[in-house]
């Protein structure tokens, strides 16, 4: 059965096809270092067999505006502490790839400092208008983009992720929304794609041609505000990043402004999976699908054929960081996550069913505020 085969993707050997899609932890030190509490939690993902574990986004660049709970892949006093993530994750078993970002104007919380962007278009969830990133700036961020990834590689994770779905800056770049550029990096499909092939060229010449580099791309972007990203221009991204070598793409969709996020309620199952075997069958590289994976029985059978290499949960294992191992010994039931969202949790991602008391009701009131925006 695919789901539990031993093999390699996107460059990686794993010991199966369920991963754990990047998943924000809200959990760094003072400093934006990885905190014990986090190294913890990945140890339990690694002794609950998930297949590879991405992190949750990591941020670097000196244009960025990441929150104070965000761990900074930004400098090398940073290193020990990611070391002691991925040493507890291999000592257990697993595989960790680290997901480098660009929050760009789609800020949760107050900026520190200016917020830049592909162009001057006024964020919906923020309500920032931005300042254009100019030329040099941009090649300062490929070349930080550069940087991190050899941190990444130096702290000991066995590949990167750069982030360009849900509305954060990369994938900004690829909306004709909000990319309102005539330079070389905006104004067509090819040239909003552009910064993404210079990043992972980059990588790959900072970090040597074999170290992985996987990318997430949004399907769609379900945008409200006029014509975003839609599945034509994700696939001039995608095949571009193809021929210039990526190693895997994992294939989401939505941002949080617009008529789907990337997080959708528990009716809807596997809803990014047909996406994800249309791109498969236009590029070499492997799909990975995630979004709404409930059911060991569906990720069999998006697993079966050709097409779709592993699937990627996020949801279900903050809930039960377990459920691979439950699945393998037998147990096949459906994962216990309802998809309530509760998990979004500023103090610290939690499954809203662990927490009690005083915690529980102050959650509630984050999820009321949130309603309708993840
Ligand atoms: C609490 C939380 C944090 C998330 N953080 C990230 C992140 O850092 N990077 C990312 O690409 N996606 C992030 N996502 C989106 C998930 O990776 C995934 O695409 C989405 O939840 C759909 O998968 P699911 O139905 O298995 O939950 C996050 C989702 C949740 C619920």
């Amino acid at each position: 059965m695919k789901v539990f085969q031993q093999g390699t993707v996107g460059g990686i050997e794993v010991k199966n096809r369920v991963f754990r899609s990047a998943t924000y932890e809200s959990m760094a030190d003072e400093g934006g270092r990885v905190s014990p509490a986090m190294t913890e939690m990945y140890t339990g993902l690694a002794k609950g067999e998930v297949g590879l574990i991405i992190t949750g986004y990591l941020c670097f660049a000196s244009s960025d505006n990441p929150s104070a709970r965000t761990v900074s892949m930004g400098s090398d006093a940073d290193l020990s502490a990611l070391r002691a993530l991925t040493d507890a994750v291999h000592g257990n078993g697993g595989r960790v790839v680290a997901q480098l970002a660009h929050v760009g104007s789609q800020l949760h919380g107050a900026p520190s400092g200016e917020v830049f962007a592909p162009s001057a278009v006024v964020d919906p969830v923020s309500g920032i208008l931005p300042t254009p990133f100019s030329a040099g700036q941009i090649e300062t961020l490929v070349a930080e983009f550069g940087e991190a990834a050899l941190r990444a590689k130096r702290a000991g994770f066995d590949g990167v992720q750069l982030h360009a779905a849900h509305g954060y800056l990369l994938s900004r770049f690829l909306s004709p929304v909000y990319n309102r550029r005539t330079d070389a990096y905006g104004g067509s499909p090819e040239k909003n794609a552009r910064i993404l092939s210079d990043i992972l060229r980059e990588i790959k010449g900072v970090c040597g041609p074999a170290y992985p580099v996987w990318v997430k791309l949004n399907c769609d972007d379900f945008e409200t505000r006029g014509e975003g990203l839609t599945f034509g221009g994700m696939l001039v991204a995608a095949k571009a990043l193809d021929a210039g070598g990526i190693d895997a793409i994992e294939l989401s969709g939505g941002t949080f402004a617009g008529a789907w996020t990337p997080c959708r309620p528990m009716k809807h199952e596997s809803y990014h999976l047909e996406a994800g075997k249309a791109l498969a069958a236009e590029v070499s590289a492997p799909v990975i699908s995630v979004g709404g994976f409930r059911r060991i029985e569906a990720i069999e059978a998006a697993l079966a054929g050709e097409g779709i290499e592993a699937v990627s949960l996020c949801r279900p294992l903050i809930r039960e960081p377990g459920l691979v191992k439950r699945w393998r010994q037998g147990d096949r039931s459906k994962a216990a996550c309802v998809a309530c969202n509760g998990c979004f949790n500023p103090k610290g991602v939690r499954c809203f069913f662990d927490l009690k008391g005083e915690e529980r009701e102050a959650q509630k009131q984050v999820m009321a505020a949130m309603k309708g925006k993840a």
